[in-house]
């Protein structure tokens, strides 16, 4: 069996330098407080309560992260061609997807602040807080094991942009309809990933720390389409196919990025 070793992540290998050329930031993430992410948002402090806080900067007086986190957090584990195939796949499609859920709550809440329904922004601002958590440590997984990330980040970004405000400006209901409709497709795919996890993979920290925050996430993302429902989606204009075309526009982006 192929394996490669395990070994910290070099300072610029070139699927770095295509991170960044595919990123309005001249340089990558350094997960510093103030920096920000490839979505462009601030990099939010971890809760140390979540499997996602290993890979988030530290509020002052939280415990330092054990060896065995770092181990977890640093290293690319040891893979054969297979799974090599798998974890990349996984991660170059969860990095784009979740800036793409960052730019299409970023359109909602560009329209959305702008009216008078001061509740709908506030409700898009904070599932949007919870992606800025998704992406930050995407953005580090993607770096951690060496994923080319996708070409796509300039068209992802239009879209999803566009879908947002696209939405939003028709009204706070087929936003809501936009949000189920995404998160739903978005719960199935993670759910997907986590079987495909616990299928021969390396006995690595690093794997169980994904799969941790693969289930962390898939949880959020589930919460976000609860809130959506509780918010009149299903009431929204053309509410089945509003659903239909963007749930299928998820599915088509989600297999050009595997691929691209
Ligand atoms: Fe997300
Ligand atoms: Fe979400």
């Amino acid at each position: 069996m192929l394996l490669r070793t395990p070994r910290t992540v070099a300072a610029h290998t070139p699927w770095r330098i295509l991170a960044r050329s595919h990123s309005s930031h001249s340089t990558p993430p350094s997960f510093a407080p103030g920096a920000t992410t490839s979505a462009d948002t601030e990099i939010p402090y971890g809760d140390a309560a979540h499997a996602s806080s290993a890979y988030l900067p530290r509020k002052a007086g939280a415990p330092p992260l054990t060896a065995e986190e770092q181990r977890a957090t640093t290293e690319a584990p040891p893979l054969t061609p297979e799974q090599k195939r798998v974890i990349e796949r996984i991660i170059r499609v969860d990095q784009a997807g979740e800036l793409g859920a960052n730019y299409i709550y970023f359109g909602q809440h560009a329209v959305l602040s702008r009216g008078k329904d001061k509740r709908s922004a506030d409700l898009v601002q904070a599932m949007w807080d919870g992606e800025k958590k998704h992406i930050a440590a995407f953005d580090k997984l993607i770096t951690q094991h060496e994923v080319r990330p996708t070409a796509l980040y300039p068209l992802w970004k239009a879209m999803a942009f566009g879908l947002g405000a696209g939405t939003a400006l028709m009204g706070k209901r087929a936003a809501m309809a936009c949000t189920e409709a995404v998160e739903t497709v978005i719960g199935e795919h993670y759910n997907e990933q986590l079987d495909q996890l616990k299928k021969d993979m390396p006995d690595h920290p690093s794997i169980p720390l994904l799969e941790k925050v693969l289930t962390e996430f898939r949880d959020d993302e589930l919460e976000h389409l609860d809130t959506a429902v509780a918010n009149e989606s299903q009431q929204a204009p053309a509410y089945s196919l509003l659903s239909a075309v963007i749930a299928g526009g998820c599915r088509l982006a989600i297999a050009a990025t595997s691929r691209v």
